[in-house]
């Protein structure tokens, strides 16, 4: 392999510039050429191609975002537009490529292999929703900033005694809600894998008198309704805070730099050693290869979250 493309694809999410720091570190020691795509699928479409090379990405380890830009790319969506990709490969030299992105973003690696194309993802999403990795670059980091704004809010509310509805992200996943929820000790946690109806909240909330903080994942659906039905029952403000994207940018944290890195040189290497169809995950703080079934599949919250910390959150 001489030439390698890599793309970062869907929700940018704190980690992805280590993933192409590393890809790229490795493949000048392996003498292979790395070349930037940007904004992703559309930037593979539209041949939008940057050589990459150790001075272009010093200093981006723990940067937040993408130098690469990227995009939910809906013609790549589409057979005929992917048909192109296979002659875009040979007319410029493109061997194989370097996916990081979520879930949608390995979708579109998995349609690329079967267009005959050796591809490796990372998986590069705040939501923590792939399988066979304990975690996804940028969910610490989307976690912890989600953790410092219901910090603020809670003296807000401590002060007013008021109650707070404050929404994450994370798709269909209450990864960050759960972790948020137990980082900040929250007096209610709502996730989409074990969701509670606004009745139930509204009478663990009127065991107190006290101000309360709700954590609510944006997969619960719209937290509107809920609110009423709680400033109805508790006869107290309630008030409804997105932390929305504020989550998804920032420095990353040291482990999503650190493992962000270690996947991209990781990645680098299965490609140029003929492996393929894989996702580097992050198992013990090793990197692992992860076959494309695996990792699409979704992660579910796992039992001892489910049985053990969920109830002690909901009913504290
Ligand atoms: O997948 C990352 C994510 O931030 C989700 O948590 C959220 O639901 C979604 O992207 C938001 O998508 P968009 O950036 O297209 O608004």
């Amino acid at each position: 392999m001489k030439r390698v493309g890599i793309l970062t694809s869907g929700g940018d999410s704190p980690g992805m510039n280590a993933a192409i720091a590393g890809a790229v570190t490795a493949a000048e020691q392996k003498r292979i050429e790395i070349i930037g795509i940007w904004n992703g699928y559309d930037g593979l479409l539209d041949e939008q191609f940057l050589p990459l090379s150790s001075s272009r990405v010093r200093g981006i380890n723990s940067l937040g975002g993408t130098i690469l830009g990227t995009s939910r790319s809906e013609r790549f969506m589409l057979p005929e537009w992917r048909r192109r990709v296979p002659d875009t490969m040979a007319s410029t030299g493109l061997d194989g490529l370097i996916i990081v992105g979520g879930n949608g973003s390995l979708k579109g690696a998995v349609a690329l292999e079967q267009a005959g194309i050796p591809t490796v993802g990372i998986p590069g999403t705040i939501d923590n929703d792939l399988g066979g990795t304990d975690f996804t670059l940028g969910f610490v980091t989307a976690a912890e900033t989600a953790v410092k704004a219901v910090r603020r809010l809670t003296d807000v509310a401590l002060s007013e005694k008021g109650v707070f509805v404050v929404e994450v992200m994370g798709r269909n996943s209450g990864y960050i809600a759960m972790f948020v929820g137990l980082a900040t000790g929250a007096d209610f946690v709502n996730i989409p894998e074990a969701p509670s109806t606004p009745q139930e909240i509204a009478l663990k909330l009127s065991q107190s008198e006290e101000s309360a903080i709700v954590i609510w994942a944006e997969g619960c659906g719209d937290p509107s309704a809920a609110a009423e039905t709680l400033k109805a029952a508790l006869h107290r403000d309630v008030e409804i805070s997105r932390i929305g994207y504020l989550q998804r940018g920032g420095t990353a944290s040291t482990l999503d730099s650190f493992i962000g890195f270690g996947m991209g040189a990781a990645a680098l290497n299965a490609l140029s050693e003929g492996r393929r169809s894989v996702m580097i995950g992050v198992r013990n703080l090793q990197p692992v290869e992860v076959p494309y079934e695996v990792a699409v599949q979704t992660n579910p919250i796992p039992p001892y979250l489910q049985q053990i910390l969920l109830p002690l959150l909901n009913t504290r």
